[in-house]
């Protein structure tokens, strides 16, 4: 029979990889069991398979979570200079795309490769193809069951993520693992995923293709979000980076919210009036907005003619709905859509600074399998690496 290691991680991924790293670097014998016949798929089909690998703008208020603090301790103590350092030392060229992102100029093959190097270096053992049955406790030695023989380890790190893609093997193994340990898990949901559109809103398919700079609002109280950035109708209902985003806050039953002006001046309407008095409508709604929008959104606010055809309290009361467009989506695209999963392990049972289970010692969870889910733009990868650091640094 093998060795005990020091810990066993389950899930070669972003942060399972990266905790193996740090962990064997630091002189722990550990073993990663990765499900799937290669490592990190998640990695090489991210950012267009350049990998959004960190966001420069970190900050836990871009993360959701049912506790709003649980990440701050784990992202303060690995930021994403640190990782960008370990990018550069591995002489990985990179870019800043939008907004804090930054992605590899060549392949995401490359961060992947750089983990694996990372955890060679360490001595790291990672293993592929291991179907991973049941897992005991006894003695403080987890034995996890897989097809070649148990595999034991003085303590077990739960990183095999979310349910989101389940056609690349996402599932809620992760959850189910915790559960059985005793941890809570708070309601999964699809994030970062398109929204779909029922009932009126369906009229707003016919604009599949188009895409607008806007605001888009979701959430309520304290979990309000508003996103500047692009809107996409599609054949299904809302995409495009702004919905993306507004997606992790949306709950079934409240609208979304989109200021199609967002850069208009208060009275923009009725100041285009006096200076285009003879323009139709649409025509002067044309200058912000793409033309198959402007003409939809006149014709559904029954604006037509002319401007100095429509009384200034019809102009105001336009640019009012324009500034705050309600949308009652239906539902989302799914699992089968969405980039990451919003819940997930329950913080309240586990550490903030290490990550590790508060009733079960030698239990770690880390990574997407976690409640804390960051925007989009690089912002979840860097809460894989930050939270695998935190619980390498206690192995
Ligand atoms: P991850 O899913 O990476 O790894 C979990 C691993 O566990 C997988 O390798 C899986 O096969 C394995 N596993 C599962 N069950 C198992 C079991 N029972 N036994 C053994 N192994 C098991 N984020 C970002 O910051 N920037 C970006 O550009 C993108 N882009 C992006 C694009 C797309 C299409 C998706 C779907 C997602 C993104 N993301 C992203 C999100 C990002 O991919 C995600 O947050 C991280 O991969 C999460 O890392 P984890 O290691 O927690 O899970």
């Amino acid at each position: 029979m093998e060795p005990v290691h020091d810990a066993i991680i389950l899930g070669g991924g972003a942060a399972g990889l990266f905790c193996a790293a740090r962990a064997g670097q630091r002189g722990r014998n550990v073993v990663v069991l990765e499900k799937a016949s290669e490592v990190g798929r998640k990695i090489l089909i991210s950012g267009g398979g350049r990998c959004n690998f960190t966001n420069i703008h970190t900050a836990p208020d871009r993360y959701i979570s049912a506790n709003p603090h649980f990440a701050k301790s784990a992202l303060a103590r690995y930021t994403p200079r640190d990782f960008l350092d370990l990018v550069e030392a591995h002489g990985i060229p990179w870019h800043e795309k939008t907004l804090g992102q930054l992605f590899c100029d060549g392949s995401a093959r490359q961060i992947v490769a750089m983990l694996l190097a990372e955890c060679a270096k360490g001595g790291a053992v990672v293993r592929t193809g291991q179907e991973v049955g049941a897992v005991d406790h006894a003695d403080g030695v987890f034995t996890v069951a897989t097809q070649q023989g148990p595999v034991r380890g003085r303590a077990l790190v739960i990183a095999t993520g979310g349910p989101s893609i389940p056609k690349m093997g996402a599932t809620g193994f992760a959850y189910d693992l915790a559960r059985r340990f005793g941890l809570k898990v708070v309601e999964p949901r699809p994030a970062l995923v398109p929204l779909t559109l029922g009932g009126e809103d369906v009229l707003f398919r016919e604009l599949s293709g188009v895409a607008a700079p806007v605001a888009a609002s979701a959430g309520t109280g304290s979990s309000k979000a508003r996103f500047r950035e692009a809107a996409l109708f599609t054949h299904r209902g809302l995409s495009g980076p702004a919905i993306l985003q507004v997606s992790s806050y949306w709950k079934h039953g409240e609208p979304v919210t989109i200021d199609f002006l967002p850069d208009a001046d208060a009275d923009w309407l009725l100041d285009a009036k006096r200076a285009q008095p003879r323009a139709a409508v649409r025509t002067v709604l044309r200058g912000p907005l793409p033309e198959r929008l402007a003409d939809a959104l006149a014709g559904r606010l029954g604006l037509d003619g002319a401007m100095a055809a429509q009384t200034d309290k019809v102009l105001r009361g336009a640019q009012e709905r324009l500034r705050a467009w309600p949308f009652h989506p239906n539902g989302t695209e799914g699992f089968a859509k969405a980039e990451v999963t919003v819940g997930g392990i329950a913080t309240a049972g586990l550490s903030s600074q290490t990550m590790a289970a508060r009733g079960v010692p030698g239990l770690y969870a880390i990574g997407e399998a976690v409640d804390v889910t960051g925007w989009l733009g690089g912002y979840n990868f860097q809460w894989a690496w930050a939270s695998a650091a935190a619980a390498a640094a206690a192995l």
